[in-house]
């Protein structure tokens, strides 16, 4: 099987996503890097995202060196909603003053046995995983609904619908993710945006980059045997952008492997 950075380096551009805009938050490293390179290689236009301005450059560089269109911002989605309300109107700025699309990637997932977590890891939890997507459809959907169109993907987990022994609260940020979907799928879906979930399983990223061996353990036995790459996530991403999914609202598309849905081990 071909790696991510193998099937990154060699994106074949098409016009799938031609014209459009999109903010990729967390699109410095991992499922979110994979995210930006995929729909610029289709067409978008993309603002690429993080706390580190040297990581996000990086992929701006990347996107471009490919033939595609970037911008680099940097902003802390775990700080007060403020900033993040002026980091939507940068986006904004950057892309020419519309965001057809925003994919709600960026997230964290520490701590372990529920006595373990401290209050700054719930606390990062809550702002990072909810409540900054929160603040970013607040500030960018409703003007996609006054244009008539546009696209949210939020960035879930196969955690948010199994119970595991070694993590509780953030799979619920992920099952809070989940509702938010189909929630904003009511609340906006009527005036054409369209919002939708895609859930990966245990994915090999910069993040977790520590424990490679036990996300090989988790998926050994799973149908795909092995873990997520980003890029898997990635086309199903490009998917839900796309106008192949006008009938998808609300939904939550899982991309793990199977971990969900068979649970062989
Ligand atoms: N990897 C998995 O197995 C897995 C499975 C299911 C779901 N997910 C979800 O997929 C998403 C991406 O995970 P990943 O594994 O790709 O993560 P990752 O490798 O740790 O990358 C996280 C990205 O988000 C950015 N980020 C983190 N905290 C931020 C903050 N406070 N403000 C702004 N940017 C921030 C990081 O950039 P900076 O560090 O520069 O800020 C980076 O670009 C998350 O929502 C995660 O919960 C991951």
């Amino acid at each position: 099987m071909r790696t991510n950075e193998e099937l990154l380096a060699s994106l074949t551009p098409d016009t799938v996503l031609a014209g459009r805009t999109a903010l990729v938050t967390g699109s410095s490293a991992g499922i979110g890097e994979a995210v930006a390179r995929v729909l610029a290689a289709s067409g978008a236009e993309v603002v690429v995202s993080g706390r580190d301005a040297g990581r996000v450059q990086g992929v701006v560089d990347a996107i471009v060196k490919a033939g595609g269109r970037a911008h680099a911002l940097t902003a802390d989605l775990g700080a007060e909603p403020a900033g993040i309300r002026a980091f939507a109107q940068r986006a904004e700025d950057a892309l020419g003053g519309t965001v057809d699309i925003l994919v709600n990637n960026a997230g964290v997932y520490p701590g372990t046995l529920t006595e373990t977590v401290t209050d700054d890891e719930m606390q990062a939890l809550w702002a990072t995983n909810i409540r900054a997507p929160h603040v970013l459809v607040a500030g960018l959907a409703p003007r996609m609904a006054e244009r008539g169109s546009g696209v949210i993907v939020n960035i879930g987990s196969w955690m948010a619908r199994v119970g595991v022994p070694y993590k509780a609260l953030y799979p619920a940020t992920k099952a809070a993710v989940e509702q938010l979907t189909r929630a904003w799928a009511a609340e906006y879906g009527t005036r054409g945006v369209r919002v939708n979930t895609v859930a990966p399983g245990a994915t090999a990223t910069r993040g977790n980059a520590a424990f490679a061996d036990q996300l090989a353990e988790m998926t050994k036995g799973t149908p795909a045997g092995s873990p997520v790459r980003p890029i898997d996530i990635a086309y199903a991403v490009r998917f839900l952008a796309s106008d192949e999914a006008p009938f998808i609202h609300g939904a939550t598309l899982d991309v793990d492997g199977g971990i969900a849905a068979t649970r062989l081990r």
